[in-house]
């Protein structure tokens, strides 16, 4: 199969769909690999690294989809690419069409096969294009709460760890999913003591199996997180109810309750936040302060560490790049049900309920795109 990497052209996106060892992998087996110039470079990649790994560079974001069967990409296409996309050309990369009704139109006007990281879906209903950006999400919350802490970046002055004689911070986590565990672990290695809260009492008791002594582990209500807002220090928002609005979890009026340089982090952001004042704010400007305390609500955190984030997300998606290119969609989406679960919308068919759902389109069944089974 011919594979076409186009550089991401969105507003500082600097991942990128392949790493050289990716387009090792596809090259070895017989597949072309094209390469947007300076795709890789935003991550840390040269030409000549994928030169190398047996692709080859094209100089235009145009040559990439003229030529490719397969576009692998991370964001979703933008205005100025709605135009380059073909009939027939398969898209793997995230769309979150659900939020975006020109996008959706534009892809059914395309003609083009749109397989979407975000739907791929496990038997455990788990996503697994989903969670290594979780995963990173989770990890830097604890990074930049620490650095936010710090006064000069208007927080209370304390070090995350504390000094020997000298208490370490106290840090609450809402959500014990993937990014409040990654965010856990993170804290409790840096010597902080770490309250983990949830509504899911077996996740809890799985929490308290396997994270250190310095966490602990509290069912999550209204009167249990207000008992706790005015002793931490640092709190991460990290719920998540599929598919849903989170649930506001600390209301305005906690804020006055909370000490002088508390910071929030509200990693779930993108699904509204689950704290009343949270904003979506960007790397640029990254934080703002109400009542003394200051709130991170950056949408798109894995963004600010392109080289480990695109590592995290080819680890994830590279087995199904392989079989897509080795089997055609058509034949990989028929064996592979996490994969058939993937697609969005197929030669101007919204074939995904919820897509069509959320701008009342006709769904169609999949099946009806894919070969009969024998
Ligand atoms: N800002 C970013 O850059 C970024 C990056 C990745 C993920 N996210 C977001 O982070 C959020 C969490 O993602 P995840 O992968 O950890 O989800 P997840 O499904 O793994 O975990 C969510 C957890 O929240 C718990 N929960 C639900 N309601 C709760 C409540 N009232 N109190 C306490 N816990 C509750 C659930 O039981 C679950 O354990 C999502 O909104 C996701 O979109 C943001």
């Amino acid at each position: 199969m011919i594979i076409g990497v186009p550089q991401e052209i969105k507003n500082n996106e600097n991942r990128v769909a392949l790493t050289p060892s990716g387009a090792k992998e596809l090259s070895k087996v017989g597949h072309t690999v094209y390469v947007q110039q300076n795709a890789g470079e935003g991550s840390g990649f040269t030409d000549i690294e994928y030169q190398e790994a047996g692709a080859e560079i094209l100089p235009t974001i145009e040559a990439v989809y003229e030529a490719a069967e397969m576009i692998v990409k991370v964001k979703e296409p933008i205005a100025q690419e709605y135009g380059l996309v073909r009939k027939d050309q398969l898209l793997f990369t995230y769309f979150h069409f659900a939020s975006s009704e020109a996008l959706t139109q534009a892809m059914m006007k395309s003609g083009a096969i749109c397989l979407a990281y975000e739907t791929v879906e496990l038997p455990d209903r788990s996503l697994p294009l989903l969670v290594p950006m979780s995963e990173v999400a989770g990890r830097m919350s604890i990074q930049e709460g620490a650095k936010y802490l710090e006064k000069p970046m208007q927080g209370r002055g304390i070090l995350l760890g504390g000094v020997p004689g000298v208490r370490p911070a106290k840090v609450l986590i809402l959500g014990g999913g993937i990014v409040g565990t990654n965010a856990a672990k993170m804290a409790a290695g840096l010597g902080a003591d770490v309250t983990i809260m949830d509504i899911n009492l077996n996740r809890l008791r799985y929490l308290d199996d396997v994270l250190p002594a310095n966490v602990n582990t509290f069912m999550s209500s209204e009167y249990n997180i207000r008992s706790l807002i005015s002793s931490h220090d640092l709190i991460v928002g990290a719920v998540l109810i599929p598919g849903a609005k989170a649930p506001k979890l600390i209301s305005r009026d906690m804020l006055r309750e909370m000490k002088p340089g508390t910071v929030l982090v509200d990693v779930a952001v993108d699904q509204g936040g689950c704290i009343e004042t949270c904003e979506p704010t960007t790397h640029e400007n990254p934080t703002y302060v109400i009542d003394n305390v200051l709130h991170y609500c950056v949408a798109n955190m894995p963004g600010a560490v392109p080289y480990t984030s695109t590592l995290a997300l080819t680890n994830a998606t590279l087995p199904y790049t392989l079989q897509l290119a080795k089997h055609g969609w058509e034949q990989a989406c028929q064996q592979s049900n996490p994969l058939k679960l993937g697609l969005n919308v197929v030669r101007g068919e919204v074939v995904y309920q919820s897509v069509a759902n959320a701008f009342n389109l006709p769904h169609v069944p999949v099946e009806k795109h894919l070969p009969q089974s024998v």
